[in-house]
């Protein structure tokens, strides 16, 4: 008699072998946009790994490391190219019965000035709040009669603050590179026939023309907090500062510090600068400040002071400068746990 083989008959095994057909007949396709953050990489790579495994189109080891491999330039070219950058991944599954899945990975380049261009065409204004800064203010009073205080508003914006303090009798030029923003502040200034300089720049690029030789105060609010991503750039900030700055003259702005029992590492960082609250340690400020005649003369929460300085009903400029200000946007912790806050930061330039 031959040999007769054992016919299956468990209905777990069983069922769960028509499963691994299914695969055969069924179809999948996708595309899923990361935010350019090189240090996110093996995360990244999980998703993708276990959401294929899910359709049945489990990777082997050599094919996972394919897709690291590519996923991992486009996100090195993503990153360098800009914060708004980011990574898509694509993939359709091949035709049935073939159980194979072909993908792509490119890099989607998207500069700050488009995604500020995106938030003219769908955001209701005000875009970044109804009032100016207490602290900017405050300080420009503290500086002379306005007639006598040039002010340099760095990445103006729509003219939050610009446009209050050019209304006071300061001499404020406006510094900003986004075109559809620079449109909004021309406009506004315009309507109200301001005396407002406006300057399409960017103050980290070496060959900035100013419309005036030097400034006695230059106010970068929420500039640093939103876009800054390296010591590097707050050292060229402190270069261009000391040399347009008059002596006595002041550099107020605005940042995210860490607590000092706190390391953050690439990871933190480059998730940081993708959701616009960079962090800074103070070693990097006194690294990018190093032979600089600055001397710091404040140094406070920025969220305290707006509370309470601003006039009656003023505070918070918007509905999310509280939780942004105490790191929420990157940190999901109850208020006050985050290990970073926005603080003002007030360096004047020695004589
Ligand atoms: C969040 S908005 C704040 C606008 C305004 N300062 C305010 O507080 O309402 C950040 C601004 O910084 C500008 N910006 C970013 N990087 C800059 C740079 N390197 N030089 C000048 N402006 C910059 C952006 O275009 C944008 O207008």
């Amino acid at each position: 008699m031959g040999k007769q083989a054992k016919r299956e008959t468990n209905a777990v095994v069983l069922k769960q072998a028509m499963l691994r057909r299914l695969p055969r007949r069924l179809q999948a396709k996708g595309e899923l946009h990361f935010p350019a953050v090189p240090a996110l990489l093996e995360h990244y790579v999980k998703i993708l790994d276990l959401l294929w495994e899910s359709i049945g189109r489990k990777f082997t080891p050599p094919e996972l490391d394919e897709f690291r491999q590519s996923l991992s330039a486009r996100l090195a070219q993503a990153h360098a190219a800009s914060a708004s950058a980011k990574v898509v991944v694509s993939y359709d599954c091949d035709p049935s019965p073939k159980t194979s899945i072909t993908w792509k990975v490119v890099a989607l380049a998207a500069s700050m000035e488009e995604e500020y261009q995106h938030w003219v065409d769908t955001r209701t204004p005000p875009l970044f709040g109804k009032n100016a800064d207490a602290k900017a203010v405050d300080v420009a009073r503290s500086l002379g009669v306005p007639a006598e205080v040039s002010v340099l508003d760095v990445g103006a914006g729509t003219g939050r603050n610009s446009l209050p303090l050019a209304r006071e009798g300061f001499a404020v030029d406006a510094l900003e590179p986004a075109p559809a923003l620079v449109k909004v502040l021309s406009e506004a200034a315009a309507a109200e026939s301001l005396a407002l300089g406006v300057v399409v720049g960017n103050v980290l690029d070496p060959a900035l023309a100013l419309p005036r030789a030097s400034y006695r105060m230059l106010l970068l609010s929420e500039v640093v907090a939103s876009h800054f991503r390296s010591t590097e750039q707050l050292r060229q900030l402190f270069e261009t500062a000391a040399r347009v700055l008059e002596p006595g003259g002041v550099i107020v702005l605005n940042a995210f510090l860490t607590d000092s029992g706190y390391k953050p590492d690439d990871f933190a960082r480059q998730l940081s600068q993708v959701l616009w609250c960079a962090l800074f340690t103070r070693r990097d400020f006194e690294l990018a400040l190093q032979g600089l005649p600055f001397e710091r003369v404040a140094d406070e929460p920025a969220a305290d002071y707006e509370r309470e300085h601003l006039p009656e009903g003023q505070y918070p400029s918007t509905g999310w400068f509280e939780g942004w200000s105490g790191g929420q946007d990157l940190f999901d912790l109850p208020a006050d746990r985050a290990p970073m806050e926005l603080r003002w930061l007030v360096y004047r330039k020695m004589s």
